[in-house]
Protein backbone atom coordinates (compact mmCIF):
# COMPACT_ATOMS: atom_id res chain seq x y z
CA UNK A 1 0.00 0.00 0.00
CA UNK A 2 1.11 3.64 -0.56
CA UNK A 3 1.70 6.11 1.94
CA UNK A 4 -1.27 7.98 0.83
CA UNK A 5 -3.79 4.66 1.20
CA UNK A 6 -1.91 3.85 4.11
CA UNK A 7 -2.68 7.41 6.02
CA UNK A 8 -6.14 7.23 4.85
CA UNK A 9 -6.48 4.08 6.83
CA UNK A 10 -4.64 5.28 10.20
CA UNK A 11 -7.92 8.00 10.31
CA UNK A 12 -10.37 5.17 10.48
CA UNK A 13 -11.65 5.29 14.00
CA UNK A 14 -15.29 3.38 13.22
CA UNK A 15 -16.25 -0.46 13.22
CA UNK A 16 -17.78 -0.32 9.80
CA UNK A 17 -16.53 1.92 6.73
CA UNK A 18 -16.97 2.03 2.85
CA UNK A 19 -14.77 2.98 0.15
CA UNK A 20 -16.70 4.75 -2.01
CA UNK A 21 -14.63 4.53 -5.92
CA UNK A 22 -12.54 1.64 -4.35
CA UNK A 23 -10.86 0.99 -8.25
CA UNK A 24 -8.52 -1.81 -6.85
CA UNK A 25 -9.86 -2.63 -3.18
CA UNK A 26 -6.10 -2.12 -1.94
CA UNK A 27 -7.31 0.09 0.90
CA UNK A 28 -10.20 -2.08 1.72
CA UNK A 29 -8.55 -5.21 1.65
CA UNK A 30 -5.94 -3.79 4.62
CA UNK A 31 -9.10 -2.25 5.92
CA UNK A 32 -10.71 -5.94 6.58
CA UNK A 33 -8.07 -6.82 9.40
CA UNK A 34 -9.34 -4.44 11.39
CA UNK A 35 -13.13 -3.33 9.92
CA UNK A 36 -15.83 -4.14 8.64
CA UNK A 37 -15.57 -3.19 4.72
CA UNK A 38 -17.74 -1.75 1.86
CA UNK A 39 -16.27 -0.93 -1.16
CA UNK A 40 -17.94 0.26 -3.70
CA UNK A 41 -17.82 1.71 -7.40
CA UNK A 42 -19.68 3.10 -9.93
CA UNK A 43 -16.99 1.21 -12.31
CA UNK A 44 -18.21 -2.75 -13.04
CA UNK A 45 -14.55 -2.96 -14.25
CA UNK A 46 -13.47 -1.70 -11.12
CA UNK A 47 -16.28 -3.81 -9.11
CA UNK A 48 -14.89 -6.77 -11.07
CA UNK A 49 -11.36 -6.04 -10.42
CA UNK A 50 -11.81 -5.07 -6.80
CA UNK A 51 -13.42 -8.78 -6.39
CA UNK A 52 -10.71 -11.05 -7.87
CA UNK A 53 -8.29 -8.98 -5.37
CA UNK A 54 -10.50 -9.91 -2.39
CA UNK A 55 -10.78 -13.50 -3.56
CA UNK A 56 -6.56 -13.51 -3.86
CA UNK A 57 -6.29 -11.79 -0.66
CA UNK A 58 -8.54 -13.70 0.93
CA UNK A 59 -10.47 -11.22 2.54
CA UNK A 60 -13.23 -10.12 3.70
CA UNK A 61 -14.90 -7.46 2.25
CA UNK A 62 -18.63 -6.45 0.67
CA UNK A 63 -17.92 -5.62 -3.11
CA UNK A 64 -20.68 -3.18 -4.24
CA UNK A 65 -21.38 -1.31 -7.51
CA UNK A 66 -23.04 1.78 -7.12
CA UNK A 67 -22.72 5.32 -8.28
CA UNK A 68 -22.00 7.55 -5.47
CA UNK A 69 -23.56 6.36 -2.03
CA UNK A 70 -27.06 5.61 -3.60
CA UNK A 71 -26.82 1.69 -3.66
CA UNK A 72 -25.04 1.57 0.02
CA UNK A 73 -26.86 0.91 3.11
CA UNK A 74 -24.88 3.55 5.41
CA UNK A 75 -25.67 4.47 8.93
CA UNK A 76 -24.37 7.61 10.85
CA UNK A 77 -22.10 5.96 13.49
CA UNK A 78 -20.11 4.63 10.00
CA UNK A 79 -17.08 6.35 7.82
CA UNK A 80 -17.38 6.99 4.04
CA UNK A 81 -13.90 7.23 2.73
CA UNK A 82 -13.41 9.61 -0.97
CA UNK A 83 -10.07 9.30 -2.11
CA UNK A 84 -8.43 9.66 -5.59
CA UNK A 85 -11.84 11.93 -7.19
CA UNK A 86 -11.57 15.24 -7.93
CA UNK A 87 -13.22 18.11 -5.46
CA UNK A 88 -16.27 18.36 -7.06
CA UNK A 89 -16.90 14.78 -8.05
CA UNK A 90 -16.84 14.26 -4.42
CA UNK A 91 -19.32 17.17 -3.43
CA UNK A 92 -21.84 15.93 -6.10
CA UNK A 93 -21.50 12.50 -4.20
CA UNK A 94 -22.10 14.03 -0.64
CA UNK A 95 -25.06 16.32 -1.90
CA UNK A 96 -26.61 13.42 -4.17
CA UNK A 97 -27.22 11.38 -0.85
CA UNK A 98 -27.59 13.71 1.87
CA UNK A 99 -29.64 11.81 4.03
CA UNK A 100 -27.24 9.03 3.68
CA UNK A 101 -24.08 10.94 4.85
CA UNK A 102 -21.91 9.38 8.05
CA UNK A 103 -20.90 11.38 10.81
CA UNK A 104 -17.52 10.72 9.42
CA UNK A 105 -15.99 11.30 6.43
CA UNK A 106 -12.52 11.04 4.97
CA UNK A 107 -11.81 12.99 1.60
CA UNK A 108 -8.39 12.75 0.03
CA UNK A 109 -9.62 15.25 -3.63
CA UNK A 110 -7.28 15.26 -6.50
CA UNK A 111 -7.73 19.54 -6.36
CA UNK A 112 -9.23 22.46 -5.51
CA UNK A 113 -8.82 21.80 -2.01
CA UNK A 114 -10.50 25.11 -0.74
CA UNK A 115 -13.76 24.64 -2.41
CA UNK A 116 -13.72 20.89 -0.44
CA UNK A 117 -12.75 22.34 2.58
CA UNK A 118 -15.92 25.46 2.21
CA UNK A 119 -18.71 22.86 0.85
CA UNK A 120 -18.48 19.62 2.91
CA UNK A 121 -18.32 22.37 5.82
CA UNK A 122 -21.46 24.06 4.45
CA UNK A 123 -23.01 20.43 5.08
CA UNK A 124 -22.62 20.53 8.87
CA UNK A 125 -19.40 19.10 9.12
CA UNK A 126 -15.87 20.59 10.66
CA UNK A 127 -12.21 19.60 9.60
CA UNK A 128 -11.13 17.15 12.50
CA UNK A 129 -8.01 16.17 11.11
CA UNK A 130 -6.04 17.29 7.94
CA UNK A 131 -3.14 15.82 6.43
CA UNK A 132 -0.49 17.16 4.17
CA UNK A 133 1.94 14.65 2.62
CA UNK A 134 4.30 15.31 0.01
CA UNK A 135 4.95 11.72 -2.28
CA UNK A 136 5.57 12.92 -5.66
CA UNK A 137 3.11 15.82 -5.12
CA UNK A 138 1.44 17.00 -2.01
CA UNK A 139 -1.85 15.22 -1.07
CA UNK A 140 -4.17 16.49 1.24
CA UNK A 141 -6.14 13.94 3.22
CA UNK A 142 -9.10 15.23 5.54
CA UNK A 143 -11.22 13.61 7.98
CA UNK A 144 -14.80 15.92 8.55
CA UNK A 145 -16.58 15.17 11.31
CA UNK A 146 -20.26 16.18 11.76
CA UNK A 147 -20.58 19.84 13.60
CA UNK A 148 -20.17 22.93 13.45
CA UNK A 149 -16.69 25.02 13.57
CA UNK A 150 -16.07 28.85 12.04
CA UNK A 151 -13.49 28.75 9.20
CA UNK A 152 -11.86 32.35 7.59
CA UNK A 153 -10.58 32.51 4.02
CA UNK A 154 -7.44 30.99 5.06
CA UNK A 155 -8.40 28.18 6.69
CA UNK A 156 -10.38 27.32 3.67
CA UNK A 157 -7.46 28.20 1.08
CA UNK A 158 -4.75 26.16 3.42
CA UNK A 159 -6.37 24.37 5.61
CA UNK A 160 -6.64 25.27 9.58
CA UNK A 161 -3.44 24.44 10.37
CA UNK A 162 -1.06 23.69 7.56
CA UNK A 163 2.84 22.84 8.14
CA UNK A 164 5.16 25.39 6.88
CA UNK A 165 6.24 23.41 4.13
CA UNK A 166 2.37 23.55 2.44
CA UNK A 167 2.09 26.95 2.98
CA UNK A 168 5.61 28.23 1.26
CA UNK A 169 4.59 25.42 -1.56
CA UNK A 170 1.49 27.26 -2.09
CA UNK A 171 2.74 30.75 -1.79
CA UNK A 172 5.28 29.82 -4.17
CA UNK A 173 2.70 28.50 -6.63
CA UNK A 174 0.87 31.86 -6.12
CA UNK A 175 3.97 33.85 -7.08
CA UNK A 176 4.71 31.60 -10.23
CA UNK A 177 1.41 32.07 -11.31
CA UNK A 178 1.15 36.29 -10.61
CA UNK A 179 4.42 36.07 -13.03
CA UNK A 180 2.87 34.70 -15.94
CA UNK A 181 -0.43 36.42 -15.79
CA UNK A 182 0.12 39.66 -18.44
CA UNK A 183 -0.37 43.19 -17.03
CA UNK A 184 -3.47 43.79 -18.75
CA UNK A 185 -5.11 41.08 -17.12
CA UNK A 186 -4.67 43.62 -13.78
CA UNK A 187 -7.77 42.50 -12.04
CA UNK A 188 -6.63 39.09 -11.81
CA UNK A 189 -3.02 40.49 -11.02
CA UNK A 190 -4.35 42.36 -7.95
CA UNK A 191 -6.70 39.26 -6.60
CA UNK A 192 -3.41 37.10 -6.40
CA UNK A 193 -0.95 39.89 -5.08
CA UNK A 194 -3.85 40.24 -2.45
CA UNK A 195 -3.59 36.37 -1.41
CA UNK A 196 0.06 36.43 -1.45
CA UNK A 197 0.17 39.53 1.20
CA UNK A 198 -2.22 37.65 3.00
CA UNK A 199 -0.12 34.57 3.17
CA UNK A 200 2.80 36.52 4.31
CA UNK A 201 0.74 38.31 7.07
CA UNK A 202 -1.11 35.29 8.28
CA UNK A 203 1.64 32.81 8.37
CA UNK A 204 4.28 35.14 9.66
CA UNK A 205 6.39 34.76 6.62
CA UNK A 206 7.91 38.16 6.33
C1 LIG B 1 -8.59 7.47 -9.37
S1 LIG B 1 -9.60 6.21 -8.77
C2 LIG B 1 -9.20 6.25 -7.04
C3 LIG B 1 -9.17 4.89 -6.46
C4 LIG B 1 -8.91 4.80 -4.96
N1 LIG B 1 -10.02 5.37 -4.21
C5 LIG B 1 -7.62 5.45 -4.59
O1 LIG B 1 -7.65 6.50 -3.94
O2 LIG B 1 -6.56 4.94 -4.96
C6 LIG B 1 -11.25 6.90 -8.79
C7 LIG B 1 -12.30 5.83 -8.73
O3 LIG B 1 -13.56 6.45 -8.46
C8 LIG B 1 -14.54 5.80 -9.22
N2 LIG B 1 -15.70 6.71 -9.31
C9 LIG B 1 -15.81 7.84 -10.04
N3 LIG B 1 -17.04 8.39 -9.86
C10 LIG B 1 -17.70 7.58 -8.99
C11 LIG B 1 -19.01 7.61 -8.42
N4 LIG B 1 -19.90 8.57 -8.72
N5 LIG B 1 -19.35 6.62 -7.58
C12 LIG B 1 -18.48 5.62 -7.29
N6 LIG B 1 -17.25 5.54 -7.80
C13 LIG B 1 -16.86 6.51 -8.64
C14 LIG B 1 -13.86 5.48 -10.52
O4 LIG B 1 -14.52 4.46 -11.24
C15 LIG B 1 -12.46 5.08 -10.03
O5 LIG B 1 -12.37 3.71 -9.80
Amino acid sequence: MSKRLETLESLVDTKKVFDVGCDHGLLAISLSKNHEVVASDISEACVIKTKANVEEAKAKVNVLQSDGLKELDINKSDTVIIAGMGAYGVIKILKASIDKVPNTLIIQANNNYDILRKEVTNLGYYIDIEKTLYLNRWYVIIRFKKGIKKYNKMDYLLGPDPSKEFVLFNLKNYQNTLKKIPYRYFIKRIKIKILIHNINRVYNLH
